[in-house]
């Protein structure tokens, strides 16, 4: 034992030694990567609806939505709220789901002691999903819960009182996009599951097909049939074109059928092959689909695919100072800079790509070529690594902007169920109003949401750790699916510069 604690001190002052000189520096170990990782997957436990398993480990958390869907006579238990509120949206849901997924198929290898939590993390949203698309014929559920309503209220999901309305999609009031990313979901899940549960795995390909199917035939989007209960909310600006294929990608990549195979080709310009875009998120997957499409070509099994690696590069030139091509913005600490709401989901969904671009291009010595000049791989995963870091707490005001994670983070996260006093310590019910006293109390969330990724800093890198901020201080699911994957990397090449 001392002679370990003693190497792993001297193993400390050689880094913090090099590290001034400016040698080599890596603000993190491994071992805070891993720790980060097992936070960022426990994060999730504190978005469950439903029933809570004896496992659960954030304990501050009761059962709730247990009779979700039951006035309409479907079972619409489970699956997770997508923030700081109590509803539960079916298409960062499904993003959510197919991100993790995504994650783990790249990175499952380098989560060692992690990897059953975060299959776990997977299965409970494709639990429910499973039930949202194969509930009725035609239709897939997307939504349970009047977000008008509950966002009126500050209350804990274990004491919610607000309609739990459910919504879905149909033949006569499609979304395409809604389903288009549930398949997506489905069919990069059942890649997680293929060794580990092969029934399960098997069971989540074909309720795939089944979703993609109904999405691809009856084209629509969820924006114009359930416009009030998803807009502003998770409008699909981006309209169904992208996840349609997306959506065929995740089964070609799952299934390897050749039906899909030619659905890409014959369908790809129709569907956004052609565009160069440079957003990926809940909405948007167009970027995603060029890099999940990019493998084919650079392991040299789809030449077809060329054009998807051309899109790919073009989004990656796009993201490194000093390319021709160049047009992304970071703020003066080094932070990619999108929006000034939830910024941070499009930091941890690029690192995710940029790590998993140069996953492929190593595959086979690949580079990516910007007007001439070439990126390599090493570039890409040392532009992905200040991003994280950052998030971590590498940065201008020296705090981690993930909960529980490092010194100083976020105290005051926008957060109901993290900011109410647990169930268990105070059992009796807080009505909807009676709540908001702890929106604006600024006493610190009396629960720490272990692993939450906030909104987080500016475009000056100012960060206001205030509860009612929730442009800056709301955790969501789709922030911290990719980061997981990007910490698992992290957590296997640490020294990486
Ligand atoms: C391939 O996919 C198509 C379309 O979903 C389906 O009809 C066909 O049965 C699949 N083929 C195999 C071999 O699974």
């Amino acid at each position: 034992m001392a002679s370990a604690t003693t190497l792993t001190m001297m193993m400390h002052i050689l880094c913090l030694t090099l590290c001034s000189l400016s040698l080599f520096c890596s603000a993190f170990t491994s071992q805070d990567y891993s720790n980060a990782l097992e936070k960022s997957i426990l994060f999730f436990e504190g978005q469950r609806s439903g029933k809570l398993p004896s496992n659960q480990r954030l304990t501050w958390r009761g059962d709730s939505g247990q009779s979700d869907g039951s006035s309409y006579h479907v079972d619409l238990v489970g699956g997770y709220y997508d923030a700081g509120d109590n509803v539960k949206f079916g298409l960062p849901m499904a993003f959510t789901t197919t991100l993790l997924a995504w994650s783990v198929i790249e990175f499952g290898s380098s989560m060692h002691n992690q990897i059953e939590n975060a299959r776990a993390a997977i299965k409970w949203s494709t639990d429910y999903l499973l039930k949202a698309a194969t509930a009725a014929p035609n239709t897939l559920y997307v939504q349970v819960g009047d977000p008008n309503m509950d966002h009126r209220c500050w209350e804990r999901p274990e004491d919610m009182d607000t309609p739990r309305n459910v919504y879905k999609v149909s033949d006569q009031n499609p979304g395409s996009d809604v389903a288009a990313e549930t398949a997506a979901a489905l069919a990069a899940a059942s890649i997680v599951f293929k060794d580990s549960d092969p029934s399960y795995s098997a069971k989540l390909l074909h309720t795939a097909m089944k979703v993609f199917d109904f999405a691809d035939r009856h084209r629509g989007s969820y924006s114009d049939s359930l416009n009030s209960v998803v807009c502003p909310f998770y409008c699909s600006y981006s309209g169904y074109h992208d996840e349609l294929l997306w959506g065929a990608s995740w089964i070609h990549r799952a299934s390897q059928n050749s039906s899909y195979l030619a659905y890409i080709q014959s369908n790809g310009h129709t569907l956004g092959a052609d565009d160069d875009d440079y957003s990926f998120s809940w909405d948007d997957k167009r970027p995603g689909t060029k890099v999940l499409l990019s493998k084919g070509f650079l392991e040299r099994t789809t030449q077809e695919f060329q054009i998807y690696k051309v899109h790919s590069d073009n989004y990656i030139c796009s993201l490194i100072p000093g390319t021709s091509s160049f047009q992304a913005q970071y703020t003066p600490g080094g932070l990619l800079y999108k929006a000034s709401e939830s910024n941070l989901q499009y930091v941890t969904s690029t690192a995710f790509l940029l790590l998993t671009y140069a996953k492929y291009l190593s595959s086979n010595g690949g580079v990516a070529t910007c007007s001439g000049s070439t990126v390599t791989a090493e570039n890409l995963i040392s532009h992905a690594k200040k991003q994280v870091d950052y998030i971590l707490g590498d940065n201008p005001a020296k705090m981690s902007y993930m909960v529980g994670f490092g010194e100083k983070y976020p105290q005051h996260v926008h957060h109901r169920g993290s900011s109410l006093p647990s169930i268990h310590a105070h059992p009796d019910h807080i009505a909807c109003n009676n709540g908001f006293q702890y929106l604006y109390s600024s006493s610190p969330n009396p629960n720490v949401l272990a692993g939450a990724i906030v909104g987080g800093p500016d475009n000056k890198d100012s960060f206001s750790d205030d509860r009612n901020n929730y442009q800056q201080a709301e955790p969501a699911t789709y922030i911290n699916a990719p980061f997981v994957g990007a910490v698992a990397f992290f957590s296997a090449n640490p020294t990486t510069k």
